[in-house]
């Protein structure tokens, strides 16, 4: 590694969508699973690794557009839209593999909860770069049943967990383009003396 190189990961990095995979393309379990080793290297206060991971592929993936499409119809009540319960029954499929994120509150120690929160965004950082550095391709969604507190139990989280999304990871098909960042200056200020 030199810092011509990671300034290149971390600036190509783009996130690629579900509708940009090459269908039907397997991704080796062998890669996901060293991808989610690095996610679990992640920084997090009072080393309590606070991130639950529950990796989709296969038949594993009908079974979550199966759970989530369900759950959607379930709870959405007069906020049912059918694309959306069409969106999560067919994008799943698009993936070769999914991580559910999970986060698992600290309770042992006096950590604040965004701190727990904060650690599982640096691990799905490490998941976006990992996949990038692999040459493949891969986005963390909120949507769908992200925020549902019915989700949880499926993925193995506990009332006082959350669960924070979901990474879509495939073969790139169709790259990202046009991605644009403001001038650094907007977003920095330096303070010399
Ligand atoms: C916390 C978080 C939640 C996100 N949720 C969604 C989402 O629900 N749907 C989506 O299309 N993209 C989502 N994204 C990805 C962003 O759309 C993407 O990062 C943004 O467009 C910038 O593009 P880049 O990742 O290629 O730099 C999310 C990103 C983050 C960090």
């Amino acid at each position: 590694m030199t810092p011509d190189l990671f300034n290149k990961l971390a600036r190509t990095r783009r996130s690629v969508f579900p509708d940009q995979f090459e269908p039907g393309k397997k991704v080796d379990d062998e890669i996901i699973n060293e991808v989610v080793i690095n996610a679990t290297w992640a920084p997090n206060h009072g080393q309590q690794q606070p991130w639950q991971f529950t990796v989709f592929t296969g038949e594993g993936l009908k079974k979550l557009a199966a759970f989530q499409s369900e759950l959607y119809k379930q709870e959405a009540v007069e906020l049912f839209k059918e694309i959306t319960y069409d969106k999560l029954q067919k994008q799943p499929l698009k993936a070769s593999h999914i991580i559910a994120i999970g986060m698992k509150r600290t309770t042992t120690k006096n950590i604040p909860e965004i701190e727990d929160i904060e650690a599982v965004a640096c691990a799905v950082q490490n998941i976006y770069l990992s996949v990038s550095a692999y040459g493949l391709g891969g986005y963390w969604t909120t949507g769908g049943i992200t925020y549902f507190e019915k989700a949880k139990s499926f993925f193995g989280l506990g009332d006082q967990d959350r669960l924070l999304g979901f990474f879509y990871i495939g073969h790139v098909a169709i790259p990202s383009t046009g991605a644009t960042r403001l001038p650094v200056e907007e977003k920095v200020n330096w303070v010399y003396v």
